[in-house]
């Protein structure tokens, strides 16, 4: 573990001087089943990076026989919805009872190695549990937000053909009850490929089995024996897909293979995080992101730590509720989402009454650009002016944090990610791809070399893989992001310079919302930006054409339901403006520019419109906005 700038610049240098010794050397910390003797072979242009090509492994090996001195450390707490209702623990003996007996249940199903299988629960243990025992197997897990919709799911359902969905009869969340196996039913409607529904009890909710297809999993648990092998899996076979959405087009599922991936997340939560044995650690992400993969399930457990899942949400029963939860357990080190921390904050300093967060020694960030002020409050009220505050930067697709300080290593300064971790070579363009040397000026965001857990491909679509991140700028992963450098070499992560909205964390992509919004039957068509949104960081506005209607519409509630039930509540636009007209360069693009200038109640300043054909639409998108906002 690096303990000291000292460490770190020695880390770093010889992390980028010779990558291969670096990471080789590191591996040396697992159990492999053959011990890989190449380390990397890459390229960018194709791309085709394999790190350990010819080791074997298993990921849950070692998760759980490497940590088998520590079995009886605990390795998951489960905080439930209720404060009331009894929480679980299990140690890692207890967890890999539990994984070893969902294993055999999958494997009684039919699933072998390289199956794809669909997770789509509620905050559970079922659903690290499962993750888990599909990596025990080598079945390739595909785990979906339980937040989405029908049509989301059956989207990811089919595109990755999945045998099997699991699922749980319901989902409590806040003052809710969401039902979870109605939407699997629904989902399947459209799909051809699964074969079997294993459902998860939690709610009690009355659900629908069918005969010959849905299974309940506390059924077939007792059926089954409690170990079970690890199946021996090459390095680059797919450990996971995950889905997630770019500016064009459906979501892609990104993929992560099996030891780049549990090299890379081990090695940075033990060093962002500077977990010490014994030490309670809380990630308040859900596993349906990459967050909640790599920092509430993978890294931790790897790492033989203690990690708490949560089922609620941050406000129910009340705004006091992480707080009390971190005072519960006597948490050490927390990370969330900056849009938690300014809604959180929007509630009033009375929820932090009674809570004394002294345990905290590490506070962490992610998702999306920290606000000053966010970041104060942060600092002030949770960290007590004694924690750093780690922003750590990275995506989907980087499957580990890229850019962050190191707690009481690297210095911290509010909004800047600052260093790159060992291994990770960023570099600035310009738009014409030539590097930025000089401080202080934006550029496109890239990485220079393969670090271990960088994505794979895309599914099913390696072409798509290759135009979305390797190019943009030929020769390297472009990330999409816009960012600065300071004159410390600390980097500022600016957002996303092409057409994805940062919606609380969340990837929304403009296209994908826009579909949704077409399919409501009064739309003629539309275009989505976004906007500066004071909790969301940046909320979704919708400039919408309708056709000509006689009767009276609630356009707002009837776009927003039909986006609702194509992609799911997190689309929802908050601001639709409905206008005569889009405007549209003479190839028939739209110039979001303009309407993300608007949408920002910017009204001037709209660049070059030379190119655009229709400019008076633009006064009149103006004077519907001004209307709209009085
Ligand atoms: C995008 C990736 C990585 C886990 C959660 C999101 C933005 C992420 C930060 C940060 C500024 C950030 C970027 C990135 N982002 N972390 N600390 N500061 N921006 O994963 O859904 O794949 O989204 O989130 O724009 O590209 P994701």
């Amino acid at each position: 573990m690096i303990k000291s700038i000292d460490d770190y610049n020695n880390h770093y240098k010889s992390s980028v001087e010779n990558p291969k010794k670096y990471w080789k050397e590191y591996a040396n910390n697992f159990i492999w089943k053959k011990y890989p003797n190449k380390v990397l072979a890459w390229n960018f242009n194709e791309p085709d990076v394999k790190w350990f090509e010819d080791g074997k492994l298993n990921i849950t090996e070692n998760i759980f026989e490497r940590n088998e001195n520590n079995k009886d450390d605990i390795a998951i707490i489960w905080e439930p919805n209720e404060p009331d209702e009894k929480n679980k623990i299990f140690t890692y003996d207890q967890l890999f009872k539990e994984v070893c007996s969902f294993s055999n249940v999958l494997k009684k199903m039919g699933v072998k190695k390289g199956d794809r299988v669909i997770i789509y629960l509620p905050m559970i243990p079922e659903a690290a549990i499962s993750m888990l025992a599909c990596a025990r197997i080598g079945a390739v897990h595909s785990v979906v937000f339980a937040g989405f919709s029908a049509k989301s799911l059956s989207d990811r359902i089919n595109d990755c053909s999945a045998k099997v969905v699991i699922t749980s009869d319901g989902n409590f969340r806040g003052s809710k009850v969401v039902d979870v196996k109605g939407v699997v039913d629904d989902a399947l409607k459209s799909s051809q490929c699964v074969e079997n529904v294993l459902t998860i009890k939690r709610t009690g909710s009355d659900v629908s089995m069918e005969r010959g297809r849905d299974v309940w999993y506390h059924n077939q648990k007792n059926l089954v024996d409690d170990y079970c092998p690890p199946e021996e899996m090459h390095s680059e076979d797919l450990l996971f897909i995950l889905y997630t959405s770019g500016s064009t087009g459906k979501p892609k599922g990104v993929v992560h293979t099996c030891a780049g991936y549990m090299l890379y997340t081990q090695f940075t939560f033990e060093n962002v995080f500077q977990y010490s044995k014994g030490d309670t650690y809380w990630c308040t992400a859900d596993v349906g992101w990459i967050t909640g993969h790599s920092y509430i399930v993978y890294g931790p457990l790897l790492k033989g730590a203690k990690t708490i899942m949560f089922e609620g949400v941050p406000t129910y029963p009340d705004a006091s509720r992480f707080w009390k939860i971190v005072d519960k357990y006597n948490v050490n080190q927390f990370y969330t989402a900056p849009t938690a921390i300014r809604a959180l904050q929007s509630f009033g300093k009375q929820y932090l009454e009674g809570s004394s967060l002294k345990s905290l020694k590490v506070i962490g960030s992610v998702g999306e650009p920290i606000n000053e002020e966010a970041w104060n409050w942060y600092n002030d009220n949770i960290g007590k002016n004694n924690c750093p505050i780690v922003d750590t930067w990275w995506q989907t697709e980087t499957g580990g944090i890229m850019i962050s300080p190191l707690p009481n290593i690297i210095d911290c300064k509010p909004t800047y990610a600052t260093l790159p971790l060992p291994g990770i070579q960023p570099i600035l363009l310009d738009n014409e791809g030539n590097e930025i040397l000089e401080n202080n000026i934006e550029g496109n965001l890239c990485i220079k070399y393969p670090w271990p857990s960088i994505l794979r491909t895309t599914y099913g679509d390696h072409k798509r893989c290759k135009e979305t991140y390797f190019s943009t700028f030929k020769g390297y992963y472009f990330t999409g992001d816009g960012a600065k450098r300071d004159d410390n070499g600390f980097y500022r992560i600016l957002g996303r310079v092409d057409d994805v909205i940062n919606v609380s964390g969340h990837r929304i992509g403009t296209a994908e919302v826009e579909d949704a919004i077409n399919q409501n039957i009064e739309v003629i068509e539309s275009a989505v930006v976004g906007f500066p949104h004071e909790i969301k960081g940046q909320g979704i506005f919708g400039f919408v054409i309708i056709k000509d209607s006689s009767e009276k519409i609630d356009y707002f509630n009837s776009i927003r339901e039909t986006v609702n039930k194509h992609i799911g509540p997190i689309a929802k636009p908050d601001q639709i403006l409905i206008v005569p007209g889009l405007p549209k360069t003479r190839s028939g693009k739209i110039m979001r520019r303009i309407l993300r200038k608007i949408a920002s109640d910017e009204f001037d300043n709209f660049g070059d419109i030379s190119t655009l054909l229709n400019p008076e639409v633009v006064e009149e998108i103006i004077t519907n906005y001004k209307t709209l906002n009085n």
